[in-house]
């Protein structure tokens, strides 16, 4: 019914600030990604209305600590649950405002019910624990403990490219770990994050500990990374943007969710065909809009030719279209700047010397899904991060020039390495520069309790739950002076 409404109608969405629904001062048409169908009018908040929104947090802030963890597991679990029981009313919604294949849209969804749940567990287990003091001089006759306890307000920046599950590796930590939040989606893609406040706030919490506010990045987000009253900063974005922030974020805590060119070495003694669909799934998943796609693949000589000759047989097979058909594989991009970046992205490349194996080109508001070799590491489609469906081959004959081409790279958020060989598994775990290292498998591995963070441009600290809670608290050391 709700996205009927969205497709209907036409939707005029409220801020959520202090539990309640409040009508914006300016608002914004929302626009289908695919077929440029308005589906939404959005509240784009001034400044006033984001300071109300940290004004109703900063009135949770006690609340919050002090709730016990149970009823904080409860409201985390009555949120999966509820997503569980308007799971394809969901999918349906990410599909139309992100133009998600509804297929992929369904597999977020999926996860973010187990997000929740992994949040609901972690609340019951914060990490608190004892301090042995008496392994110093000085420290006999005391016993002590180190408490977890809540940083704060905190402020959850979110992306346009997993609308519920990214929000939720906000959400459910802040709220397990008892920190009341201000939310910004991202502009193209509130309306997931206005289903799940709607949810937060049946499954039983306080009003105020969740507050929704759209609109622009210079008020919006400015009005939070700057205001003293915000303890955390958790953003997931570009590496440009995510500077800014942390530039001007002063003593808040920041964690980072950047970008990266993902990569994966395919050594000489694997099969080929059982990592074929496994690759184009990791390059082609959402046109290739995921921070982990694979983006560089790192093959050996004597498997290149066989290798994508498998590849584009099935690239040739995906299906372009309707983000809301079940069939459809790969639909448009967020925004028609970005299809013009990436096809200006390829023309560069061409130019400078790469071959096109398959796609390149626009079909209707699509991009091919795209194979390139002659690929060099000063191309924008190689050292840029590409997110759009396009997947660079390049060969090597040495497993240490592998390692080396993947770390050639301002980013480090995961990669993967298929290889037989033990050492050449471990040498890779060892040297390459990044927060993840997925053995015989893609970079576009996750699952959603595991560390995901990364390294040099790809970020600072990490998320999955338990990570994302140490983030989001303070140690506080209670000693005893026991005589
Ligand atoms: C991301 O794009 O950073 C998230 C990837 C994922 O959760 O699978």
């Amino acid at each position: 019914m709700y996205v009927k409404k969205v497709r209907g109608k036409v939707m005029r969405k409220k801020l959520f600030i202090g539990g309640e629904w409040i009508e914006a001062t300016n608002i914004q048409d929302l626009y289908s990604p695919y077929d440029g169908e308005k589906i939404a009018e959005i509240p784009f908040a001034t400044i006033q209305e984001v300071d109300s929104a940290i004004s109703a947090a900063e009135k949770t802030k006690k609340l919050m600590k002090k709730m016990p963890a149970h009823e904080r597991a409860d409201i985390l679990d009555n949120v999966s649950r509820l997503i569980g029981e308007n799971r394809e009313e969901c999918a349906r919604l990410i599909a139309t405002e992100a133009a998600k294949p509804i297929q992929t849209a369904r597999g977020e969804v999926a996860r973010t019910i187990m997000t929740y749940k992994l949040a609901s567990e972690e609340a019951r287990r914060l990490p608190n624990e004892m301090v042995n003091m008496d392994a110093a001089p000085g420290g006999e006759n005391r016993t002590a403990y180190v408490l977890r306890e809540p940083s704060g307000i905190v402020a959850a920046i979110t992306p346009f490219n997993f609308p519920m599950n990214l929000v939720a590796h906000k959400l459910g930590p802040a709220i397990a770990s008892g920190n009341p939040v201000v939310l910004k989606p991202a502009s193209q893609t509130p309306l997931s994050a206005y289903y799940i406040a709607d949810l937060f706030d049946k499954a039983g919490l306080p009003k105020g500990a969740l507050n929704v506010v759209t609109g622009a990045g210079s008020v919006v987000g400015e009005r939070l990374v700057t205001d003293d009253r915000v303890s955390v900063i958790t953003f997931t974005g570009s590496p440009e943007v995510g500077k800014d922030i942390r530039n001007k974020a002063g003593l808040k805590k920041v964690t980072l969710e950047l970008g990266s060119n993902s990569a994966v070495i395919i050594d000489k003694d694997v099969h080929i065909d059982e990592m074929v669909d496994r690759l184009i799934q990791g390059a082609f998943t959402y046109q290739g809009q995921v921070c982990i796609s694979v983006q560089r693949i790192y093959v050996h000589d004597s498997k290149k030719r066989e290798l994508v000759k498998k590849m584009k047989e099935k690239v040739d097979q995906l299906i372009l279209g309707d983000p809301m058909d079940d069939a459809t594989d790969v639909s448009a991009l967020i925004a028609p700047k970005e299809r013009d970046r990436l096809l200006s992205w390829i023309e560069e490349a061409v130019t400078k010397g790469a071959k096109i194996v398959t796609g390149g080109e626009l079909k209707g508001p699509m991009i091919t899904p795209t194979i390139l070799e002659n690929v060099d590491s000063t191309m924008k489609v190689s050292c840029e991060e590409v997110f759009g469906p396009v997947v660079t081959v390049s060969t090597f004959s040495d497993w240490s020039d592998a390692i080396d081409r993947v770390n050639d790279s301002d980013y480090g958020l995961q990669a993967g390495v298929y290889t037989e060989k033990l050492s050449h598994a471990f040498t890779a775990s060892e040297d390459l520069e990044v927060g993840g290292v997925m053995i015989n498998d893609i970079p576009t591995f996750r699952v959603d309790h595991m560390p995901y963070g990364g390294l040099k441009n790809s970020g600072t600290g990490r998320e999955g739950i338990k990570y994302a809670i140490e983030e989001m608290t303070e140690r506080k050391l209670v000693s005893f002076k026991l005589s």
